[in-house]
């Protein structure tokens, strides 16, 4: 039997999950499912990354040591999972005894090599990426990802000869051309490697700077670099060096990522294969990132999607649908409830939706509810469509083998559609008036036989609606017994005189959610003091905790260009996506000096606006005494993003 080994990035745990986890989630279980349909013995990894600064700072602002922090955020990924029916083998953390086993014997065969040597350096250290940063790749001056400046950091520390496979890496991806997909990233990766040297990579931190990490073998006073160790995931969960997992699915290792950690990747991460004698992997897919509404989703923007709420609202199968339909794998896509409702009442009420309710109405009326024996004879539409039918499915297993989900869909719904056109043509209304039952048994069966093709082949993408399609149409599904490689040519696997269902409504129509300012779902909103019994003025404690209060550093202030009295002044409030910037009006009490590397007060949650073409996310708290203004603090100095309790 054939293996399939898929991974998605071992997420972060700073932060808890969001659409971009989900996504990533989302379509490695797809694409696991799909193996397993075309007969393979599949494995899919997931698992959280838990070391380095990020997590400890995030754990300091939480006031939790970080195991404490590390077990909680870890357990939302891993409850995650089953409600967005992401069914993983296995799920790695970095803080797992097994893995740093491997993490240390790695360190080790590759330091035997002398492929790491000690040394000083001093670099640009975004400590979002928890990477350095050369001069040439900083947009000036600043981390292109989190548009933050990098700190400067020198200190003695260890290196892995990275710039010694730099020609043997340019090689392997020359012979070859799917290592790293799509293309675009392919290209980027190799201008990148021809640019230039490539630098050697510092893969150690002095425990006097970070403890929060594995120790490195050769040196206790030095723990493991984050990247180098989170990357060897991929295998310590198969059990390298002799694990049966590791000699069964490596060969077959399939990597799936965002653009954004593209390097570690495609550079970094073979290069350490190569240098401690393993193979590289079969195959790095790299998508694009969700934007909401063309802008970043970002904690700090408040515009991040939960999952969880979409699913709630739309429910799970619509929102897997859309996410696999709507992003071309390798670009950019917009998210937003508004194209999630169009695609929900186009291609799944409408198209999907429509075709069971009709065929299973129409079994009912003309068959009992059973599923007839068609007739021999072949009418020229009959064969038109299973034309149409095995192009389709054909296109879906093609283009769903190299990731363009999109394209599959597509190419799916072109048999979707064309049974909604086959039966407006052969009118089987006018087949029953005519009392032709014959032929009205043959397009009955054809229909039917089709959408058994149809939910088999959405089982990867839709697995709970294609689980009852098949009910509706009286199958029993099981993954095993299913060789959706044979389904274009197979023909009458549905059984005649089975029972359908009456009706199927697998898809509502839904209506867009009201917006604020139309103010439906009775949530107009209310205006304090305005005729309202007293007791509306007081805030509930719930209303309180709605509240996100929290103190960071003013690190930077500047004048609004537009606008004399306001400042815009960035604020850090330790978030992995660097500071924020608050338009506060306080030019008329503060000059920016005045302001920077104080410490203040902000609401977090504030929802964010445009001030004056200025984005403003959150607002700085501050009391008026007299002519002045004075800014509220913490009495002592606390760490950036510690909670108002
Ligand atoms: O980088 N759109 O973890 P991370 C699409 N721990 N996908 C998105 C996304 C978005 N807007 N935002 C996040 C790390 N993702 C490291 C990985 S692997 C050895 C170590 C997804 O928590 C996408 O898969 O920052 C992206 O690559 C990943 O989350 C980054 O997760
Ligand atoms: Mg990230």
């Amino acid at each position: 039997m054939d293996s399939f080994y898929i991974t998605t990035p071992i997420f972060y745990v700073n932060a808890k999950p969001h659409l971009g986890h989900a996504y990533t989630g989302i379509i490695a279980d797809a694409v696991t499912r799909f193996h397993k349909l075309m007969g393979r013995d599949t494995f899919f990894l997931t698992g959280t990354d838990e070391h380095g600064d990020k997590i400890v700072k995030a754990a300091e602002a939480n006031g939790e040591t970080p195991k404490e922090y590390v077990d909680k955020i870890s357990g939302l990924f891993q409850q995650l999972w089953p409600s967005l029916k992401v069914e993983n083998d296995k799920f790695i953390r970095t803080t797992d005894a097994a893995h740093i086993k491997v993490v240390q014997d790695v360190l080790q065969k590759v330091y035997d090599k002398g492929d790491i040597y000690f040394g000083e350096y001093g670099g640009h250290y975004c400590f979002g990426c928890e990477r350095f940063y050369t001069e040439k790749e900083l947009v000036d001056g600043k981390c292109p990802q989190h548009e933050t400046e990098p700190e400067y950091i020198a200190e003695k520390n260890y290196f892995f000869k990275m710039s010694k496979y730099q020609g043997w890496l340019i090689e392997h991806i020359k012979k070859n051309p799917d290592f790293i997909r799509p293309e675009r990233y392919r290209k980027e990766v190799l201008s990148l490697l021809e640019s230039g040297a490539l630098e050697d990579l510092c893969i150690s931190r002095p425990k006097s700077r970070l403890e929060w990490g594995i120790e490195l073998p050769f040196d206790t006073e030095y723990v493991c670099y984050v990247w180098f160790d989170a990357l060897i995931n991929y295998i310590s969960a198969q059990g390298w060096p002799d694990g049966d997992g590791f000699k069964e699915y490596w060969p077959a290792a399939n990597h799936l990522i965002a653009k954004d950690i593209l390097k570690p990747h495609a550079v970094f991460w073979p290069t350490m294969l190569k240098s401690a004698g393993i193979e590289p992997y079969q195959h790095l897919n790299v998508h694009g990132y969700w934007l909401i509404k063309d802008t970043k989703m970002s904690k700090s923007l408040g515009n991040v999607v939960e999952p969880l709420e979409m699913i709630k609202t739309y429910g799970l199968d619509a929102f897997r649908y859309f996410l696999l339909r709507e992003m071309s794998f390798g670009q950019d896509a917009s998210f937003s409830e508004e194209a999630l409702v169009g695609r929900l009442n186009a291609d799944l009420a409408n198209d999907l939706g429509n075709l069971f309710n009709r065929t299973l109405s129409m079994t009912h009326k003309y068959f009992d509810g059973v599923i007839p024996a068609p007739d021999d004879a072949e009418e020229i539409e009959d064969a038109e469509i299973k034309k149409l039918g095995q192009n389709s499915m054909e296109t879906f297993q093609a283009e769903f083998e190299q990731m363009r989900f999109a394209r599959a869909l597509e190419g799916l719904w072109e048999l979707v559609r064309g049974l909604n056109k086959y039966i407006d043509t052969v009118q089987p209304w006018a087949l029953y008036k005519n009392k032709n039952m014959k032929r009205l048994a043959t397009v009955m069966y054809v229909m039917l036989e089709n959408m058994r093709k149809i939910a088999v082949h959405v089982w990867p993408v839709m697995p709970e609606a294609a689980v009852n399609m098949l009910k509706q149409l009286g199958v029993e599904f099981d993954p095993r017994k299913v060789d959706l490689s044979k389904e274009m040519d197979a023909w009458g696997l549905l059984d005649t005189g089975t029972a359908v269902a009456e009706t199927s409504n697998l898809f509502p129509r839904v209506d867009l959610p009201a917006t604020d300012e139309q103010g439906k779902n009775g949530k107009q909103a209310k205006t304090p003091g305005k005729g309202k019994p007293e007791t509306e003025l007081f805030a509930e404690f719930e209303d309180f905790q709605k509240l996100d209060l929290r103190v960071g550093t003013v690190v930077n202030v500047e004048k609004h260009p537009d606008a004399d009295r306001l400042l815009l002044v960035r604020v850090d409030l330790g978030e992995a996506d660097g500071p924020r910037q608050v338009v506060a009006g306080l030019a008329d009490f503060f000059q920016p000096e005045d302001l920077k590397g104080r410490q203040v007060v902000v609401v977090a949650n504030l929802k964010p606006r445009k001030l004056r073409k200025q984005l403003s996310q959150g607002m700085i708290l501050a009391v008026k005494n007299g002519e002045k203004m004075e800014l509220l603090t913490a009495s002592g100095n606390v760490p950036e993003g510690s909670k108002v309790s």
